[in-house]
């Protein structure tokens, strides 16, 4: 009888990809738009990868196909139900963790209706991450065993802790998408909790006689990465380390800087469902882009006679907080609308401070000054298709994604100097022009005068259309999307990848 024929081909590497939110489940910021982008990535590189998140009552909602994949019994006497369910923008199971009173509420993921954060986030992250660390070993005996587990920030920077407890434990990874937040909690809701006692050391996940789960992850993580190579480097300074920044120095054998990617099939100017009119590079494109500036600013209930003026808008959206800068472009606009014929506008919501700030400018030049206090994704689609720059001042960004969207967009980015910002954006210099590199605008000090320079450099070369059309055209054709980008996590996983973090 012939012998049965050996294979070769390895099976798939299973990952488990553990997040707080992810589009368009949930979403507050860049975090989201990862978890739902790069474990798609992955799967189409054949990775075998579950998305786990925590069951919110809106991702519930969302979920389709729900089933009960059993039940786990966590510390504390706490049992979690594991449900498993499917979306069509996924294409991966996704796993949900569902422990009653923590994640079934209205609202925002990590902070009441008072603005202020959920009292209980350290016994909502702690258990949801108990739970990743169960499910990675397969305790609930499905046959699906991870090999890797990929964590994301300090909401699942306990994963890894948690996975110090059990033999063998599959590689953990962990990604620092803002050291600025580490949720830390102290001793006596440590004991509460009843954790593991040899977290609580400096050695362990002990942070100035706090618990931090941002520190958990970067000691029993086996691989530590971030989100662009620039910030990989700044969080191991004092000024952006946040206190952690020796922590990072030691582990530097250990830590990668990785550039985030974007969806190129939902922020695709040519296809997108929620702009007007649709635009690739070529001699179509100012026409088109002045349609959509008309369409953004009636979107944003502009004076009729603004919607039809020619004059060049400059664009924000994001966070309305102090690492956006956004102070930086309250405190310049009062200059450059006496100066120049620019406009603004303005999508995101934050800190009351800004938000007032932007009404008032809102009230005081009704005809120059645009915004939304909110969220929208579709006015975000339009802002980025209808602007003509896209001001981005971040005193520190780890990545960034609108400048990404905006370069896409045909939108030329003004960026400080900082981050994933200094890796994505081109400065426009005559050597760059020359050569053809120039995307957009960059700054060094954190200034309101720094970046009027800058907008004002931009509003100089915007009035030559052959130059402009140049940098709009290199912008879109840069390559932002995750193939590679998946696959330099793929080596990570398989530990193939050599630390990037001191490479400069
Ligand atoms: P961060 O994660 O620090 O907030 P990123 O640039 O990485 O910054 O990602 C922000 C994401 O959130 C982008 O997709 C952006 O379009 C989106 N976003 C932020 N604020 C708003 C808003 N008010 N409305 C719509 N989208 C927003
Ligand atoms: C964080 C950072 C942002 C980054 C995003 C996704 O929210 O502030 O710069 O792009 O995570 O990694």
């Amino acid at each position: 009888m012939p012998k049965p024929r050996k294979t070769t081909a390895k099976p798939p590497l299973r990952v488990l990809f553990a997040a707080s939110e992810a589009y368009p489940l949930i979403k507050t910021g860049g975090l989201g738009d990862v978890a739902h982008s790069l474990p798609n990535a992955l799967a189409h590189i054949g990775v075998d990868v579950r998305l786990v998140l925590p069951a919110y009552r809106d991702v519930l909602r969302r979920v389709e196909d729900l089933q009960v994949l059993g039940w786990l019994s966590l510390a504390s006497g706490l049992d979690a139900r594991i449900l498993q369910g499917w979306h069509a923008a996924f294409g991966m199971p996704l796993w949900l963790v569902d422990i009653g009173h923590l994640f079934d509420r209205e609202g925002n993921p990590y902070v009441g209706p008072d603005g202020h954060d959920w009292p209980d986030n350290p016994e909502r992250f702690t258990r949801f991450s108990q739970a990743v660390a169960l499910l990675a070993v397969d305790h609930l005996e499905t046959g699906w065993r991870a090999d890797v587990v990929h964590a994301h920030d300090w909401q699942t920077g306990l994963v890894p802790a948690w996975l110090e407890e059990v033999p063998k434990p599959p590689r953990r990874i962990y990604t620092i998408h803002n050291l600025a937040y580490d949720g830390q909690f102290d001793y006596t809701t440590f004991d509460s909790m009843r954790l593991p006692a040899r977290w609580w050391s400096i050695h362990g996940a002990e942070f100035h006689d706090r618990l931090s789960p941002m520190k958990a992850g970067l000691m029993y993580a086996d691989w530590i990465t971030t989100v662009s190579p620039t910030y990989a480097r700044e969080i191991c300074t004092p000024e952006y380390g946040y206190g952690y920044a020796d922590i990072l120095n030691h582990q530097r054998h250990k830590l990668s800087g990785i550039l985030n990617g974007i969806d190129t099939r939902i922020w695709d100017p040519a296809g997108d469902r929620h702009i007007a009119v649709h635009y690739r590079c070529d001699e179509r494109l100012s026409n088109a882009k002045a349609a959509n500036r008309r369409d953004l600013l009636k979107a944003l209930d502009a004076p009729a006679k603004a919607q039809a003026a020619d004059a060049p808008v400059i664009g924000f959206v994001g966070r309305l907080v102090d690492q956006k800068g956004i102070d930086l472009l309250f405190d310049a606009i009062p200059s450059l609308l006496r100066n120049t014929v620019v406009r603004f506008a303005i999508i995101g919501s934050g800190e009351q401070q800004y938000e007032d700030r932007l009404k008032a400018l809102m009230e005081q030049h009704p005809a120059r000054v645009f915004g939304f206090i909110g969220y929208s994704e579709p006015l975000a689609h339009q802002l980025e298709a209808g602007a003509d720059l896209f001001a981005m001042p971040s005193r520190y960004e780890p990545c960034g994604l609108n400048q990404m969207y905006s370069l896409r967009y045909g939108t030329p980015p003004v960026v400080r100097r900082t981050g994933g910002l200094a890796d994505t954006v081109v400065d426009s210099t005559r050597a760059t022009l020359e050569d053809g590199s120039a995307t957009g605008f960059v700054f060094d000090a954190a200034e309101a005068a720094a970046l009027e320079a800058a907008l004002r450099r931009a509003l100089v070369l915007h009035q030559n259309p052959t130059l402009w059309h140049q940098i709009q055209c290199t912008g879109m054709a840069q390559k932002l999307d995750w193939d590679e980008r998946a696959r330099n996590y793929l080596a990570i996983y398989q530990g193939t990848a050599a630390p990037t973090g001191d490479d400069k």
